[in-house]
């Protein structure tokens, strides 16, 4: 239906502005995707060594996640899936970056908590819990969005469980250096000066 395109579109146009190269660029830290992983995301603005640029970019990040879903479901709430979806590819695939984007953890952070809030609390927790205990951003969003999938599931909510698994899946081969990182036991720790 017309619905489907309005809520992919809503998801699209907010979740493919770049926050955290905006911010980045306007303190006077230069071209974010020039530095540290390149990322567009929360954890390399903060290797800039500004935390409330960091701060920032993952309130804004994450607000871009929650609105369009939310909008969706006031107006068209049968389609909050499609504006979850493109708001999370909206982020990893910006036009306006030539489709180079960031990987969708902040993002879908938002998306879960508009879709339903517990599924936005399993995410949080996960998220905290996991960076908490390994001081490592990426394996903590990693783990954090196949928690939301798997929160959907529990709560027997098909539409949003399937929707969540596609993220997972886009989020996880977005994080496919970190992974080879992980693996061999380079990737940075929150924190840590490299
Ligand atoms: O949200 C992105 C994070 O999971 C990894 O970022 O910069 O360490 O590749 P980065």
């Amino acid at each position: 239906t017309l619905n489907v395109l309005w809520a992919a579109l809503l998801g699209y146009g907010f979740g493919s502005i770049p926050f955290g190269l905006i911010l980045a660029k306007l303190a006077g830290k230069g071209d974010i995707r020039q530095q540290g992983s390149g990322n567009i995301g929360a954890t390399n603005v903060l290797r800039t060594g500004s935390k409330g640029l960091a701060a920032a970019t993952l309130l804004l990040d994450l607000a871009k996640g929650f609105v369009p879903v939310w909008l969706a479901g006031m107006w068209f709430w049968q389609d909050m899936g499609w504006a979850a979806l493109f708001a999370v590819i909206g982020h990893a695939f910006p036009v306006w970056l030539g489709f180079k984007g960031g990987k969708g953890v902040a993002t879908n952070a938002g998306v879960s908590f508009a879709l339903a809030w517990p599924i936005g609390v399993a995410y949080a927790i996960v998220w905290i819990g996991v960076l908490a205990i390994s001081r490592i951003s990426s394996l903590a969003g990693m783990s954090a969005v196949v928690a939301a999938a798997v929160m959907a599931f529990v709560l027997g909510i098909p539409t949003f469980a399937k929707v969540l698994t596609l993220i997972a899946v886009l989020v996880i081969w977005l994080h496919r250096e970190n992974i080879k990182r992980l693996v061999a036991g380079t990737e940075p720790k929150v924190g840590s000066s490299k």
